[in-house]
């Protein structure tokens, strides 16, 4: 769902853990996302727009302006698509046209507009309708999974539940999965190939709303400005919906220019977005 802001008090801070899945490991004490170059030869990476890309002709998904993403190995030929919602037949289909077979799904968060569900009394397809299509792992943060299954009807054992910092392989490349909580419990990003794919949590002029159910402005504050501050200038920001003039955007340039990340203290943040 659409964004803004909004925080009450202050909490913990979260960090960014370097990969917890010792099996998957690429070898690097680095974020495993923020400094690698996969070549445009190997790296696989889609942004698709709702209304546009898929789900042509469908007046909610033109208006909410999600982005899904596919992000894959042209080497292996895997793939993973990012939120997908509304036509879900055309995301997979986008995918087997560029010669990629899809191995699971990432979602940034429950919200129908991200992974189907009912909103606002009209049904979204999403995740459950894909499995129908292609039988993958839906990737989500542990702290997602009850919203997951609540709002979609996908049953447990569709979802593979991650803690912060997991690495989802795709091929030979390594997404980061960085929980980012605030405008939903388990909200996350993806760090890949010095990309961010941000989901809801932060938008090229903004970020996420916090007074949707499991929202969180205090989270929201400390995932921006701690765990999110650690990814590195130089990485592109792919935000979950196109709210801007542009689609993407260096993090570096965002971080002069994006209102939520212009306080330099939390009570200043509090005051401009509660
Ligand atoms: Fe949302």
């Amino acid at each position: 769902m659409p964004q803004r802001f909004g925080v009450s008090a202050l909490a913990t801070t979260a960090t960014i853990d370097v990969v917890s899945d010792e099996a998957s490991t690429p070898g690097s004490d680095e974020l495993v996302g923020g400094h690698q170059d996969v070549g445009a030869d190997r790296f696989y990476f889609r942004q698709l727009l709702s209304g546009l890309d898929f789900g042509v002709g469908d007046a909610v998904a033109e208006g909410m302006a999600n982005f899904s993403y596919l992000i894959g190995d042209r080497q292996s030929g895997e793939c993973v698509v990012v939120d997908p919602a509304y036509g879900v037949a055309e995301l997979n289909a986008i995918a087997e046209a560029d010669g990629m077979k899809l191995t699971g799904a990432l979602v940034t968060h429950y919200h129908p507009d991200h992974c189907g569900g009912e909103m606002m009394g009209i049904k979204i397809q999403g995740a459950a309708e894909l499995l129908e299509i292609a039988p993958v792992p839906i990737h989500v943060q542990a702290d997602e999974g009850e919203w997951v299954l609540k709002a979609t009807s996908l049953s447990s054992s569709d979802l593979a539940l991650h803690a912060p910092g997991d690495v989802v392989m795709v091929g030979e490349i390594p997404i980061q999965l960085v929980h980012t909580p605030g405008h939903t419990p388990g909200s996350q990003c993806f760090l890949v190939n010095g990309r961010l794919v941000s989901g809801d949590t932060l938008f090229l002029d903004g970020c996420g709303r916090t007074d949707l159910p499991g929202g969180d402005p205090e989270a929201l504050y400390y995932s921006l400005t701690q765990t999110l501050a650690q990814v590195p200038d130089d990485v592109i920001l792919f935000p979950g919906h196109n709210y801007s003039r542009l689609p993407h955007q260096r993090l570096g340039d965002n971080r002069r220019s994006n209102r939520v990340l212009l306080p330099s203290t939390p009570q200043q943040w509090l005051m401009a977005f509660t």
